[in-house]
Formats: C-alpha cells, structure tokens, sequence
C-alpha cells in the first residue's frame, strides 16, 4: 500500500496525451479537471508538452539518467493519488508519444505508476471515440500495477463534441462523463480514506510502538 495516503482533498493528475496545440484531447482533459475541481478535489492539469522527452535509448540511459521531461512527470505522478489521461487513438492503439513517455518512466524506483488510480477516457472525430487505443493503454499501466478504473469515456465524433463552455454538445454523454468521473473519485477517495482510517484505528487503541503498527495499515 502507498505510503502517501493523506487526510487532505485527493490530488490527481489530469493530461491530455497529443502534443498539438488545438488537441480535443486536451480540452476533454480540461473538462474533466474542472469536474474534480468540482467536488473539491485538488487537479493538477498538465499538457503532453510539459513531459516532451527523445525517445527511450537504454545507452542514453546508462549515460544520463532519465531525460527532464520524464523526471517532471515522475515527480507530478508521486505528487496524486490519481491521474486521468486522455488520449487520442492513433492506428486502433496507444500513440507512440505516450507510450515512450510511460517506458521511460516505468525506469524509476519506486516505480511511480503502481498503486496509483488510473481513469482513461478518449476524444477521436471517428465513431468509436478512440476506444480501441484505451483497451491498449490499459495493457502497459496495468502491467505496471496502476489500478486502471474499469470504466472509461470515449467521445466520438469529438470535432463537433464540445459547446463554447467546453462542456459537451450533448447533455446525456456530458451526464454521463460526470458520473464516471464522480464514480471514479469515490473508489479512490475509499481507497486513500481506507488506510488512514486504519491508522487512526491502530493508534486509538493506544499501540503506539511505531513502525511495526503503522505498516500492517500500509502493507
Ligand atoms: C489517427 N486517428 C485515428 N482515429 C481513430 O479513431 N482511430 C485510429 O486508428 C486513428 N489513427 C490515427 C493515426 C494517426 C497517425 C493519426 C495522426 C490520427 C485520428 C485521431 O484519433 C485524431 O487525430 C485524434 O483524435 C485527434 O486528437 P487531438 O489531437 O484532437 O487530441
């Protein structure tokens, strides 16, 4: 279990995952940070372009460490107990950019991804949404243990999918993307919760004898 679980608002890390300035991925991830905003989470909003980074070289690796696009998104990945990624298909799977971005990171020890809570949604002007790149992002994250939530968003059509607010065009998918959102909040809030919980519960009980106590609630 992570050790960083807090009392404060959960924190979570939202990024759009193409690189292009007029990105709808971008704005679907800016229209999901404003639903947590919404419930009083803390978002941090990041674009792709924040972790840009070469592509992964073992050699330069053994020379230099990790590239500092990669060690920002380490950082902002230690710093949630949650991300969202929203992410364009490209050829029926996960663009080549993210998927470099999650190879160099996947490097780190501790390994940034795991037991972190993951939630995947997607923007495509096809009719599927890009959701066929989701179920191929899901394969690498969860190898690296991030617990990926078993829902996900997809908005197809996307050119014509937002209103000037940046909200959705339509009213039933709009509904529908802040329930997932609220959905997803709440498993990791139960989560971060569950754990100091157990804390508090193990030291109202008076044993206080340390490190031995508080680890059976983080193990
Ligand atoms: C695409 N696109 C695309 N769309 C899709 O639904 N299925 C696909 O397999 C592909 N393949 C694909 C390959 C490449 C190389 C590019 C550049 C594009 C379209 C793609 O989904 C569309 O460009 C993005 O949805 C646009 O996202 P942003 O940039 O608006 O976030």
């Amino acid at each position: 279990m992570s050790t960083d679980s807090h009392p404060g608002p959960l924190r979570v890390l939202v990024f759009g995952a193409a690189l292009r300035a007029e990105s709808t991925n971008a704005r679907l991830a800016a229209l999901v940070a404003r639903l947590i905003a919404d419930t009083g989470a803390s978002v941090d909003l990041a674009t792709m372009r924040e972790f840009d980074m070469p592509l992964y070289d073992g050699d330069m690796e053994d020379a230099e460490g990790l590239p500092s696009g990669a060690l920002v998104l380490r950082d902002r990945l230690e710093r949630c107990d949650a991300f969202v990624i929203s992410s364009p298909e490209y050829n029926g799977s996960v663009p080549g950019v993210l998927k470099n971005a999650i190879d160099w990171v996947s490097r780190v020890r501790p390994q940034p991804f795991k037991t972190k809570h993951a939630l995947l949604v997607s923007a495509s002007p096809s009719l599927f949404g890009g959701n066929r790149g989701l179920w191929s992002l899901r394969i690498p994250l969860e190898h690296l243990g991030t617990r990926v939530y078993p829902d996900m968003f997809s908005l197809a059509r996307s050119y014509d999918g937002f209103a000037e607010d940046g909200r959705l065009a339509d009213p039933g998918l709009q509904r529908r993307l802040t329930e997932t959102v609220q959905a997803f909040l709440s498993l990791v809030e139960a989560d971060a919760r569950y754990v100091c919980l157990q804390r508090r519960w193990y030291e109202f009980l008076g044993d206080r004898t340390g490190a031995g106590v508080t680890q059976r609630a983080e193990d």
